[in-house]
């Protein structure tokens, strides 16, 4: 599916809303070319009308309790990306177009699963994501149930401090340790929703709770939202987070660091740090900008010389943004988020350089 293209088409419309007060001072590498998007909007929303047309062509099936794609039925998180695709398309473009659609494909899903649960916590969170999206773009408070609801499936599978200090996660079989180097593992979130034997900690499901957390402390000024988001980017920061790079996870029965780093993670930490910072500034917003430098560093990691500086993922194949490990659409959305919420000049022209690039 197009998902990347999709969303660098539009992105360039969003707003400016926040200020930061410490200045971005990484500048755009020489050797980024063509940083800027020559194509008028109107020509940019067409093509991203003419890229949703085969996603419509590949829905094979809404059922009362599913939508589904014939190229990957069973992939959960396909369909939910796809509403908040639609929903922000709609958003940015002033429109009510798939208003609709996204409503009707949400109830298909919620009439079986309402609160869009999956043994990955992360594909589930993209129902919350796509609800906080559909919320914005068309007001209905039905969304902010939904996205309330796939929050709480997220929360009972995020460790708390209450659950450090009894040393053990419920239903789950072995130790937390009350402490390591780093700090304790409370604000993780594990990978998959099951018990006994399951560990792993990582920073897809957790950055996805994050970033969830943090639009329900914008939308509803809920405490509970806030504190939630406060506590996962802790865990981020002591845990996962080491000169901008963000690690996959750990297992949370053991108080190593570490794991390989993918374009997702730092996309998603970078979304969440930048939407908590625009409700409550960062102590420390150098270390938003750190996570932005190395995910965009284009002489290592994902945008290298031979794809013209486009992201290719070094995670296997995957859901991820591409089916066979391309593009990272997650990258893509932090970005997208760092640009939209600040106003650091110098950031806004690395942050709009880097993803003219990516639409080349
Ligand atoms: C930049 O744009 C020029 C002119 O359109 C084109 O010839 C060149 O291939 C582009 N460079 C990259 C890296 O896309
Ligand atoms: C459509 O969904 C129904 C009900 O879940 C299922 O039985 C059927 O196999 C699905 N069809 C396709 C083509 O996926
Ligand atoms: C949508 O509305 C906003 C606010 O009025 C405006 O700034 C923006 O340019 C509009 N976008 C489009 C694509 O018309
Ligand atoms: C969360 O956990 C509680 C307690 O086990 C359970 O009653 C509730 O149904 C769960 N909610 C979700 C959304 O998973
Ligand atoms: C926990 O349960 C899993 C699955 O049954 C098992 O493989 C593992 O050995 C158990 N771990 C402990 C510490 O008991
Ligand atoms: C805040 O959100 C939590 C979690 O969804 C909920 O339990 C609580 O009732 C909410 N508080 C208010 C005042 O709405
Ligand atoms: C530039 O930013 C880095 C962090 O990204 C910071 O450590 C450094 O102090 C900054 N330099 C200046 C001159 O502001
Ligand atoms: C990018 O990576 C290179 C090679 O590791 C390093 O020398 C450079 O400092 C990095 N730049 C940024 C902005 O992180
Ligand atoms: C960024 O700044 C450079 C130098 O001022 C300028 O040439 C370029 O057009 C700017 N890019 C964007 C996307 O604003």
């Amino acid at each position: 599916m197009l998902l990347n293209a999709i969303i660098v088409v539009l992105l360039v419309l969003e707003s400016v809303t926040v200020t930061v007060a410490q200045s971005f001072n990484v500048t755009t590498p020489v050797f980024w070319q063509n940083t800027t998007i020559t194509t008028p909007v109107t020509a940019r929303i067409k093509t991203a009308e003419i890229a949703f047309q085969p996603i419509f062509d590949n829905l094979v099936n809404q059922t009362s309790n599913s939508v589904e794609f014939k190229d990957n039925p069973l992939e959960f998180s396909m369909p939910g990306t796809f509403f908040w695709e639609l929903a922000l398309f709609d958003y940015l473009t002033n429109q009510t177009t798939y208003r609709d659609k996204v409503q009707s494909y949400f109830a298909s899903v919620a009439k079986d699963n309402p609160d869009f649960t999956d043994l990955y916590i992360d594909t589930a969170l993209v129902y919350g994501y796509a609800a906080m999206q559909a919320h914005r773009a068309y007001g209905d408070s039905l969304y902010l149930q939904y996205a309330e609801n796939s929050w709480a499936f997220g929360w009972n599978w995020t460790i708390k401090s209450a659950d450090v200090q009894a040393g053990s996660f419920p239903g789950m079989n072995w130790t937390i340790p009350p402490q390591c180097s780093f700090g304790t593992i409370a604000g993780g979130t594990f990978w998959q929703a099951q018990g006994l034997g399951n560990t792993y900690i990582n920073a897809l499901a957790t950055g996805a709770f994050f970033v969830l957390s943090a639009l329900l402390a914008e939308a509803t000024s809920n405490q509970t939202y806030m504190e939630a988001a406060q506590s996962t980017f802790t865990f981020f920061t002591s845990v996962l987070i080491s000169d901008g790079i963000v690690r996959d996870g750990i297992p949370g029965n053991s108080c190593g660091q570490g794991g390989n780093a993918y374009p997702y993670n730092s996309g998603l930490v970078m979304e969440g740090m930048a939407i908590l910072n625009s409700l409550q500034p960062l102590s420390n917003v150098y270390s938003l900008y750190n996570i932005i430098s190395a995910a965009t560093n284009a002489t290592m990691f994902w945008q290298p010389e031979s794809a013209h500086r486009i992201i290719v993922s070094d995670a296997g194949p995957s859901a991820y943004g591409h089916p066979t490990g391309g593009g990272d659409i997650h990258l893509i959305r932090g970005i997208m988020a760092v640009h939209t919420r600040t106003v650091d000049p110098l950031l806004q022209n690395y942050t709009a350089s880097y993803l003219a690039i990516q639409v080349q």
